[in-house]
């Protein structure tokens, strides 16, 4: 129990693309193979129910995202992974929390600033129009996935270190109101070298933009969505400039430093772009046809990944029992007896 404690979650939306795989999934996958850290990663999914309403949908996407983790050799025995609705204290704690948790600080979270923004430029009289208390308190819920391992480690991009930074401020006000020392601070960690990708039209790859590269695409389908990249008009045999390329950049991030170097070199030698493109397709395929395989494979086999999330779901859950029988006496909800 001294080793770090490292948790992230992942909201089961959508199908993960290239980019979720290099700047998410294989950073956690390497770390779930280190012995000295207590990781654990879990399907976000009652954050799921935030942003999407399609029963099925949701499924689908669990499904996708658990099997594409496995696929891709997330060490299970090492890692604890699980679904986060099958933690059922996880809501439990996020009520406790919202308990001790300031309205204020909620009217600051971005993602919620940022609809009321869209509502106030799009003329609406209600500026909470659409809002839902899901949305709205979205950061307590994270802070209850948090804060319920007693994490010291969160990776993260950018855009989610303020929802640590108020998982802090829940654990200190709770542990203040509750006189104890109920839980550990927690830390954002953004590792600045995992690189960000951008999409088929060279803005960030991203499902909102629609412009993604479904990770284990059909080699047909990945060719495809390869060869639709933007770049630029140059002719073959003129040089090229790889460092504005999103074509030379999504190659790179499967690229050893010397396969870099040398597709760097076939840019300034003028390589012509269906080339480049047809290079690129070989480079990417030769590393995602193993995991491919094993990810369609285990979608036909929704129970054997069913029960890897039970088995995870058991060891999770036997911890977070463990600090609500603290945690409900503390606030006065324990048995009389
Ligand atoms: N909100 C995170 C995201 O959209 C996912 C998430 C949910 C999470 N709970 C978490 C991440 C707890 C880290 C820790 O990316």
């Amino acid at each position: 129990m001294t080793s770090t404690r490292v948790l992230t979650g992942i909201t089961t939306t959508g199908t993960p693309h290239l980019g979720n795989y290099v700047g998410a999934i294989r950073p956690a996958i390497a770390s779930s193979q280190d012995e000295s850290v207590q990781s654990y990663y879990f399907l976000a999914d009652l954050h799921a129910l935030i942003k999407a309403s399609d029963p099925k949908r949701v499924q689908q996407s669990r499904l996708e995202i658990a099997a594409t983790w496995l696929a891709l050799g997330l060490d299970t025995d090492n890692a604890i992974f699980y679904r986060q609705s099958d933690i059922r204290e996880t809501t439990e704690l996020a009520w406790m929390l919202s308990c001790v948790c300031a309205k204020g600080l909620m009217n600051r979270a971005h993602a919620y600033k940022a609809s009321v923004t869209d509502n106030e430029e799009n003329g609406s009289p209600d500026p909470d129009r659409g809002i839902t208390m899901g949305l709205f308190s979205y950061p307590v819920l994270m802070a209850a996935d948090i804060l319920l391992f007693n994490a010291n480690r969160v990776p993260v991009g950018r855009d989610q270190v303020q929802h640590i930074e108020m998982a802090r401020d829940m654990a200190g006000r709770f542990n203040h109101v509750y006189k104890g020392n109920y839980f550990t601070l927690p830390e954002a960690v953004v590792d600045e070298r995992v690189q960000t990708l951008n999409g088929l039209d060279g803005r960030k790859m991203s499902k909102s933009y629609d412009n993604t590269i479904p990770l284990f695409s059909s080699e047909k389908k990945l060719l495809k969505l390869i060869r639709k990249i933007k770049t630029n008009s140059l002719e073959p045999g003129e040089p090229k400039d790889p460092e504005t390329c999103t074509l030379f950049q999504i190659y790179s991030a499967f690229a050893s430093e010397s396969e870099e170097q040398a597709m760097r070199t076939r840019y300034a030698e003028g390589i012509g772009w269906g080339d480049a493109k047809n290079a690129v397709f070989e480079h990417l395929n030769a590393q995602l046809e193993a995991p491919r395989g094993e990810y369609e494979r285990l979608m036909q086999d929704p129970g054997h990944i069913e029960s890897v999330l039970q088995k995870g779901a058991e060891r999770a859950r036997s911890e977070a029992n463990t600090l609500l029988e603290r945690l409900r006496p503390a606030v006065g909800l324990g048995r009389f007896v």
